[in-house]
């Protein structure tokens, strides 16, 4: 077929020996491999480059913090990574398929199940309670309604939920608002989780104990954690910091990389009950 990937961390563009085809083979343990994305939002003068070329490569496990000026294409980015748009030029492999060109019932199939989202604005559904926001997760993959209601409930009590799961989300504080959304990307038992500003709508105390619990489900479960953030106190967690400015991504404070998750049990989040 075609030849192997480099090892130096640099990905192989190879030809695929039987269609003529340039494939590009993803590094070994890398779930991501971004190459000249490219996005443009509209035509004409007023069209907006919200990404200009970038280049990115994310590896699997990793804890990656996205920073940034407002505007520079944080949000179109995440929304790339998770399927949830495709880029106008270049290429989106994860694990080794490229979102671009994938077809839809496939991209339907990865957002089911591979990935994880959680929002700023934490994004539940206020007619449904906790448990019944967390279901809504699985009803794509159309996960039996009995399977739906066990693991919902077992997300939400590893999250320390167990009693609020039957209340609305107008009976939860900010902070038990976000471990349901949280709880809702999780119960797929996703790769990968893209987290936006997902402390930007909290005090401090429950920013910390938000890290605190992403910080958790990233070190247990070996997840690949991507976290937009304005505060540097949460990009600080992450293995590596990487900068959007003027739609590209500049490398970041790689300094970090090997940094090991601290032992599970400091990492016990302190749930703010008010
Ligand atoms: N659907 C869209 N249609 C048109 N323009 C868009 C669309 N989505 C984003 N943009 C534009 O693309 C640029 C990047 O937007 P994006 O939401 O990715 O920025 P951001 O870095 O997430 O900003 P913030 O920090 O304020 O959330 C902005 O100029 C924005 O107005
Ligand atoms: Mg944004």
């Amino acid at each position: 077929m075609s030849a192997q990937a480099a090892n130096d961390g640099t990905p192989t563009k190879t030809v695929d020996s039987h269609t003529g085809e340039n494939m590009r083979q993803p590094t070994p343990n890398n779930i991501y491999e971004l190459a000249g994305v490219r996005k443009t939002f509209g035509a004409g003068p007023d069209s907006v480059k919200a990404l200009d070329g970038v280049d990115l490569e994310i590896a699997q496990g990793e804890f990656l913090a996205i920073q940034g000026p407002t505007g520079q294409g944080k949000t179109t980015l995440l929304l790339l990574l998770g399927g949830l748009d495709r880029p106008s030029a270049g290429s989106v492999l994860f694990d080794g398929r490229d979102l671009a060109t994938l077809g839809e019932s496939e991209l339907v199939g990865l957002r089911a199940s591979a990935f994880g989202f959680v929002f700023q604005t934490f994004n539940l559904i206020p007619t449904l309670t906790a448990q019944e926001n967390v279901e809504t997760a699985l009803v794509p993959a159309h996960t039996p309604a009995r399977e739906r209601e066990q693991r919902a409930k077992a997300v939400l009590e590893e999250l320390g939920l167990g009693d609020r799961a039957t209340h609305l989300p107008s009976e939860l504080s900010g902070g038990q608002q976000q471990r349901v959304a949280i709880a809702r990307a999780l119960v797929k038992n996703p790769k990968v989780l893209l987290a936006d500003e997902p402390t930007g709508n909290l005090d401090e105390n429950m920013r910390d104990e938000i890290v605190a619990v992403l910080e958790r489900l990233w070190h247990e479960r070996g997840l690949t954690l991507i976290v937009v953030t304005h505060d540097s106190t949460v990009a600080r967690r992450a293995q590596r910091i990487a900068i959007i400015e003027g739609g590209r991504v500049s490398a970041g404070d790689r300094s970090e990389i090997g940094r090991q998750a601290a032992p599970a049990d400091s990492l016990e989040p302190t749930f703010v009950t008010s």
